[in-house]
């Protein structure tokens, strides 16, 4: 029988009332997007504010949000301001291009990331995660599940797209990408103040060290694999077709621009996607063996195919996502005037959607704090709003990662499942801390004994 959870999995304190914006912008707010928010944003279609000089509207209401992502979309860009803190490390790549670049990038990238593509990458996705396990200590112990979701996560993107680049494995990089994660909050800050070169903290010296090193290390697989591709890979497609819509020299620094895309954007969501998963799981254990029994079974079927095995799996995965989404907030800038939710929107404002308020929403989701996976039952997924529910973003513009993240997820949980239990230590709770992304403060030690 489905089991009914009473869980409610941890989240940081809201505060009652209205903040004044200047609080924002000091200490744990500042640090962690998440942390502090007005409770009435969870009640509200939409909040407008003004921060340091920006015209911010917080937009809740699924059909404003539609209106942004898709209906009006040509009137919403990615933030000039996003693009000045993005800029230095992604340059122009599909994340951060906008007009024909874009949609240049996006139909050169799509073909890798279509459903039939990413079955044919199953077989590496469960080879990275059973090598990962193979280095799991035999017995009982107390493992960082964060830690071997990055690891494995990593080894996926750098197998699956990169053709095994042991550069990309390199356990310095995923220290070095957390370090930029960590300054994001007072960078955006600095970027607001047009300062953020100038700020000499050691948080920023690291993030700033850390992006160099991204930058060349990918700009030297770029040039290692020279100008046909070095190979029939994801990227040396990519480098082949860049070559074909740009001359040599932008064609090679687009080719960097994406390569740090894909490997950041690639591994980091989806690790943290599962570090949250394994939380819920671990607080549940009459659930986690309800799964089991569905993982064990799945596993008995040859990779590709066990994808569409896993549908209880795939809900919880979907009603964490909810509650912790990785990327818990991005942001568009308005074009011209419009209007949203009944307030009027002026040239250059900035639209703010928050996947975790929106997730969270009070008139959104029934008793919203709480795990229950039915949520994304298919009968009661169709009376959902389409855009009140977006860890991939929406419109054209959202995740072209998705399906990948999606398989990759529930491929790499079927493998931890049928082979380990999983719990919290006594006395543990995980700690959420948003930036770009969502991670849990310090990872996600949890037991894991053999079954
Ligand atoms: C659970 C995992 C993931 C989550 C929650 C996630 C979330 C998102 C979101 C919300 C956006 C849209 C942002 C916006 O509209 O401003 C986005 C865009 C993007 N994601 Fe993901 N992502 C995940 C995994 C991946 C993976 C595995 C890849 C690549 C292999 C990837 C690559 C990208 C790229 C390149 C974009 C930019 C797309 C464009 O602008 O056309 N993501 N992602």
């Amino acid at each position: 029988m489905a089991s009914l959870s009473s869980f409610v999995p941890v989240q940081p304190p809201r505060s009652a009332e209205w903040v004044p914006v200047w609080r924002g912008l000091f200490g744990e707010r500042l640090r962690n997007t998440v942390y502090g928010l007005p409770q009435p944003l969870f009640d509200i279609p939409i909040r407008t504010r003004k921060i340091l000089g920006f015209t911010v509207h917080i937009l809740m209401d699924p059909a404003a949000v539609e209106r942004v992502l898709l209906g009006n979309k040509a009137n919403y860009i990615r933030p000039r301001i996003a693009q000045r803190l993005l800029s230095p490390l992604v340059g122009n790549g599909l994340l951060s291009a906008e007009g024909e670049d874009w949609r240049t990038q996006r139909r050169i990238v799509a073909p890798t990331f279509a459903p039939a593509a990413v079955a044919n990458m199953a077989e590496t996705m469960v080879r990275c995660t059973t090598d990962n396990m193979a280095r799991w200590p035999g017995g009982s112990a107390q493992i960082d599940i964060a830690a071997e979701a990055t690891d494995a996560t990593m080894a996926i993107i750098a197998n699956s797209l990169f053709a095994g680049d042991r550069r990309l494995v390199d356990p310095q990089a995923a220290r070095y990408i957390e370090q930029m994660l960590a300054a994001a909050g007072q960078a955006r800050f600095m970027t607001l103040l047009g300062i953020q070169d100038w700020d000499p903290s050691p948080v920023m010296r690291r993030a700033r060290k850390s992006r160099l090193w991204l930058r060349k290390t990918l700009s030297e697989v770029v040039r290692d694999r020279g100008p046909d591709g070095g190979g029939d890979d994801f990227f040396g497609g990519l480098i082949r077709s860049l070559g074909e819509h740009y001359p040599p020299e932008q064609a090679a620094v687009l080719a960097a621009d994406n390569a740090i895309t894909f490997y950041v954007a690639g591994h980091e969501t989806t690790a943290n996607a599962l570090a949250w998963t394994m939380y819920c799981l671990a607080a549940q254990p009459e659930l986690q063996e309800e799964v089991r029994a569905e993982a064990v079974a799945a596993i008995a079927h040859p990779a590709a195919m066990r994808f569409e095995q896993l549908p209880l799996l795939k809900q919880i995965f979907e009603e964490t996502l909810r509650l912790y989404p990785p990327a818990p907030r991005f942001d568009r800038e308005a074009e011209a005037p419009d209007e949203l939710a009944g307030t009027p929107i002026a040239k250059g404002d900035l639209v703010s959607i928050w996947p975790w308020i929106i997730h969270r929403h009070r008139t959104l989701w029934d008793d919203p704090d709480r795990f229950d996976h039915r949520r994304f039952a298919p009968e009661r997924r169709a009376a959902q709003h389409r855009f009140q529910y977006l860890p991939f973003g929406g419109g054209p513009r959202v995740c072209v990662g998705a399906r990948f993240a999606m398989m990759e997820a529930l491929l790499i949980m079927a493998e931890w499942l049928s082979a380990r239990r999983f719990a919290l230590p006594t006395g543990f709770m995980p700690d959420p801390v948003g930036s770009v992304t969502l991670r849990p403060r310090g990872g996600m030690p949890l037991l894991v004994s053999p079954l």
